[in-house]
């Protein structure tokens, strides 16, 4: 990629999907992953990093679904130093409109010596033929020297002048363990900048993990140190600790614009939203105290607090709610809402859903229209992320009995949709009502799933609240999860029970015949030469 013309702006380089999905019980199916790849498109990043094709089928399979379906953003693979490494990332993100290969080897000593096991002589092969290599494919390759900042700078200046004679567009400088401090990242810089003039000729990028809390800290002392990309993810989730807020990133340059000079091309008012669907998908809670995106964010408790906010928004208001698109309760649906005011609904939530896909929406609209007064655009949008989403093959929760008292263990019967259309019946005395359908649903589709996750929150407020629902599950040592809403609990829990099911049944299957298929290769005998 060539540099923006405006210096004064930065490029949001969204790593999600990469970075943020390796967080620990995340486990993103491709639809879902596609879901917040459309939805960063529409906040408007530059790049979404959208996997690392080579780890996996699946994340091969994603990689190349967004590479595909994503108009906009530039679409990055991840890669390792290796062959192979690049070839799955070229292969993946080759379709896309602006397609990038991101390829990376660590440069300090300690992971050299006991990680890779090389030297700093091999290291700096393998930076100067992956970069070469990913050239012959494309122009836009993105080198980063990892765990740089407890790396020497001066070796870590020879392997990015390797990468940039080997003609690397982006250098990308990873804080990896979340260990430097803004001062010194800014030192580092303007020493690395010193040694390798030629980086005043590229895009300088910044990757700052928060293991100290120091993450959008320290990234934006690489913005003024020069950097003019900073890798992160929305609600900061990632590797450990995770990555540097994408929400506090973008709103400090926003909000202190006429002090930095810096800016980027997000779209704010998509922040909320997009911290939501992913909070959603990725089962991972935003804190109410959360900058930006918390549900307190904009809250003001103490009485003086609420009387100055009362007279004049800015004497305890820094940023405007509607800002970052926290006013997506504006619209609102009644119960005698028809099937077209859905659809405009929808469409200024940028959701084109017609068809088939928009009989179902209506379908369910109505369902909790009728439970509850207002539909606000938060629940259209949890409804559509329960409900429109084509994992295949589904099964339906159909209907479900408890009985529940404080004198006898609760008992469910559920009756559940096979993916084949058969309806299976099953039922469970648990230790609970909601586990009580979670074993009947168990034992109506003969399955061994284990709950690993569950969380319950209140899409809204009010006592007609919808509830929304997260699982995760395991069967036979893969996950699925899934989510359900609905103005009942026990409903919303069993609906995100039978999809968590679903995906997790869908992947051990696929699993299933990869084993199989290896094993059966296996088993051929070589073919001997006469
Ligand atoms: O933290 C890190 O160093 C990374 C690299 C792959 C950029 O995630
Ligand atoms: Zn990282």
């Amino acid at each position: 990629m060539t540099k923006p013309d405006d210096p004064n702006q930065v490029l949001i380089f969204d790593t999600t999907l990469r970075d943020g999905e390796q967080s620990p019980g995340i486990s993103l199916n491709t639809q879902e992953k596609l879901e917040i790849a459309q939805q960063l498109a529409r906040l408007g990043v530059d790049v979404i990093e959208a996997g690392f094709p080579i780890t996996s089928p699946g994340d091969f399979e994603a990689v190349q679904a967004i590479a595909q379906g994503v108009e906009g953003p530039i679409v990055a693979g991840l890669a390792r130093t290796h062959v192979a490494d690049i070839d799955a990332a070229w292969n993946a993100v080759k379709d896309a409109e602006r397609p990038r290969i991101h390829t990376f080897i660590s440069t300090s000593d300690i992971h050299i010596r006991h990680q890779l096991q090389t030297t700093r002589e091999d290291v700096q092969g393998q930076a100067r033929a992956a970069v070469a290599h990913a050239k012959q494919y494309l122009d836009d390759v993105e080198f980063s020297p990892m765990d740089a900042t407890r790396a020497d700078v001066e070796f870590t200046a020879e392997v990015c002048q390797i990468a940039l004679d080997e003609g690397a567009t982006t250098i990308n400088i990873p804080d990896t363990v979340g260990y430097t401090m803004p001062h010194e990242f800014t030192a580092y810089l303007e020493q690395l900048y010193a040694f390798v003039p030629d980086l005043h000729d590229i895009i300088l990028s910044v990757h700052c993990h928060d293991d100290l809390g120091l993450a959008v800290a320290n990234s934006f002392a690489g913005l003024l140190a020069g950097a003019r990309q900073v890798e992160c993810a929305v609600n900061g989730i990632g590797e450990r600790a995770g990555n540097a807020s994408l929400e506090e990133i973008v709103m400090l340059l926003h909000t202190r614009r006429g002090d930095v000079g810096l800016y980027t091309a997000a779209n704010t008012k998509e922040i909320a939203r997009t911290s939501r669907l992913v909070s959603r998908l990725t089962g991972y809670p935003v804190q109410p105290n959360k900058a930006v995106v918390g549900r307190n964010a904009f809250a003001h408790e103490s009485g003086i607090h609420q009387d100055g906010v009362l007279k004049e928004r800015t004497t305890y208001e820094i940023m405007d709610a509607t800002t970052v698109g926290l006013d997506a309760n504006s619209i609102v649906l009644g119960k005698h809402s028809g099937r077209h005011a859905l659809q405009q609904a929808l469409a200024d939530l940028g959701l084109e859903v017609s068809g088939q896909a928009l009989n179902t929406a209506f379908k369910r609209f109505k369902e909790i229209a009728d439970k509850k007064k207002h539909v606000t655009a938060m629940d259209l949008e949890a409804l559509l992320t329960d409900e429109l989403r084509e994992e295949i093959p589904t099964y339906q929760l159909e209907w479900f009995d408890v009985e529940a008292s404080s004198r006898r263990p609760p008992h469910a019967r559920v009756g559940v949709r096979a993916p084949d259309g058969e309806e299976l019946t099953g039922s469970f005395t648990g230790d609970g009502p909601v586990d009580a359908i979670f074993r009947a649903i168990n034992a109506a589709t003969g399955t061994d799933a284990r709950l690993r996750e569950f969380r319950v929150d209140a899409v809204t407020g009010g006592q007609d609240a919808l509830g929304e629902t997260s699982v995760v599950l395991e069967v036979r040592g893969v996950t699925g999860s899934g989510q359900g809403v609905s103005t009942d609990i026990l409903e919303a829990a069993g609906r995100a029970y039978v999809r968590a099911l679903s995906g997790a049944l869908h992947r051990r299957s696929v699993a299933d015949e990869a084993e199989a298929a290896t094993a059966d290769a296996a088993a051929v005998e070589p073919v001997r030469a006469p």
